[in-house]
């Protein structure tokens, strides 16, 4: 199939990783019959530089044309004195709003190999494998007021969702529920909020439609005490935005590092930006040795969410579990026995494992 997507590799190590993605993609692409059009454009740093804005025009029209956007990562030193409207996390946020992705999707997963990198026992993290889908737009970092009142002496923040802002992320998360083990935890503070009834109504309203999913609700304080005592109990958590937030910062301590972690962030119609959740690693960048696995399991993510390849996805998944069973590592990951190397050469192995699969 002919698919179009847009790469928009940003700054510092997104260069780097863009590019190994992009060698997977067309792996991909030759041995399981597609054809993917890939276009590049600006995004953060690298926009200010060349077009005074952290955001062009020409990006956002060309993401909103594309099937999928694959983003590396923004921002770096030469930047953080700039004013906000020339920061390179705004054209970040802006190209979220733009697309209007409700939807962030982040999967973790303890890498076998990887166990001990974690500052959590091992016996623990084991097995581990979850998926957090996160409400990406509303709540409250969007609500409105959000002030100073009183001569500085109080202030309001605002917690606001719609019915139907709610029911489509709920259905997100059922869908990646039966995509998956057919469980699904619903998170949420219904013992307080006023919010998070509504939540918990929308969530039991919509168990009918999907009668193959085992659904379950707990309380976020709960939760993050069981993510980190016990989490190969949950499959796939829904949440809304600020617990969900909270909640993948946690989890992410499941995994070695954060050199592993993709995400996803999806609209209604299957659109969908996907970038690993690490940034721009100004320290490392230049030096060929970021480690590309996050960015290369995006695009697996790109595959299975925005054009329904899961055979190919799948691929992709196993070729990295395959490469860091045989003990090919890059540097971040901190482990004693087999062989580091660098991005390069971590992508040509998890290349031609997928070439050696079909
Ligand atoms: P960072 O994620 O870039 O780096 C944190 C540490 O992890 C560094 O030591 C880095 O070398 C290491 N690291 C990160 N990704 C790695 C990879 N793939 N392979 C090997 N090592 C890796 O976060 P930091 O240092 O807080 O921010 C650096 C810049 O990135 C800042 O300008 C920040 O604003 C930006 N940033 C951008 C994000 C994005 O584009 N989504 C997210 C987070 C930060
Ligand atoms: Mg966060």
């Amino acid at each position: 199939m002919k698919k179009h997507i847009v790469l928009l590799p940003g700054d510092g190590i997104g260069k780097e990783v863009i590019s190994s993605a992009k060698d997977v993609l067309q792996a991909i692409a030759e041995e399981y019959n597609h054809s993917f059009n890939f276009e590049t454009h600006e995004i953060g740093g690298a926009a200010i530089d060349q077009y005074g804005t952290p955001l062009p025009d020409s990006t956002v029209d060309a993401c909103k044309q594309a099937d999928a956007v694959l983003l590396g990562a923004v921002g770096g030193p030469k930047w953080d004195q700039n004013p906000s409207h020339l920061r390179p996390e705004r054209g970040l946020l802006g190209i979220r709003k733009a697309l209007d992705l409700y939807a962030n999707l982040r999967p973790i997963k303890g890498f076998k190999n990887l166990l001990h990198a974690s500052p959590l026992k091992e016996e623990v993290v084991a097995g581990s494998d979850l998926l957090i889908v996160r409400e990406l737009t509303g709540g409250l970092y969007f609500g409105t007021p959000s002030e100073r009142r009183d001569n500085g002496n109080s202030v309001v923040d605002t917690l606001t969702y719609t019915r139907k802002e709610i029911e489509r992320i709920v259905d997100k998360g059922f869908q990646a529920a039966q995509q998956r083990s057919g469980r699904l935890t619903s998170v949420d503070k219904a013992n307080v909020l006023e919010s998070s009834k509504m939540w918990r109504e929308v969530v039991e309203e919509k168990k009918a439609q999907y009668p193959d999913v085992v659904v379950d609700h707990v309380l976020v304080d709960a939760a993050a005490m069981k993510l980190i005592t016990n989490p190969t109990q949950f499959d796939v958590i829904v949440t809304e935005n600020l617990f969900g937030d909270i909640l993948s910062d946690e989890a992410s301590v499941l995994t070695g590092s954060i050199g592993m972690l993709p995400s996803a962030s999806l609209r209604e119609d299957g659109v969908g930006l996907y970038e690993p959740v690490h940034g721009s690693a100004p320290d490392i960048a230049g030096k060929g040795i970021a480690n590309p696995c996050a960015m290369i399991l995006s695009a697996a993510m790109m595959l299975r969410y925005s054009f329904d390849f899961n055979t190919e996805a799948k691929v992709i998944e196993d070729a990295v579990q395959s490469v860091l069973d045989a003990g090919y590592h890059t540097g971040d990951l901190q482990i004693e026995e087999g062989r580091q190397v660098g991005t390069a050469e971590m992508t040509k192995l998890i290349v031609d494992y997928i070439k050696s699969q079909h």
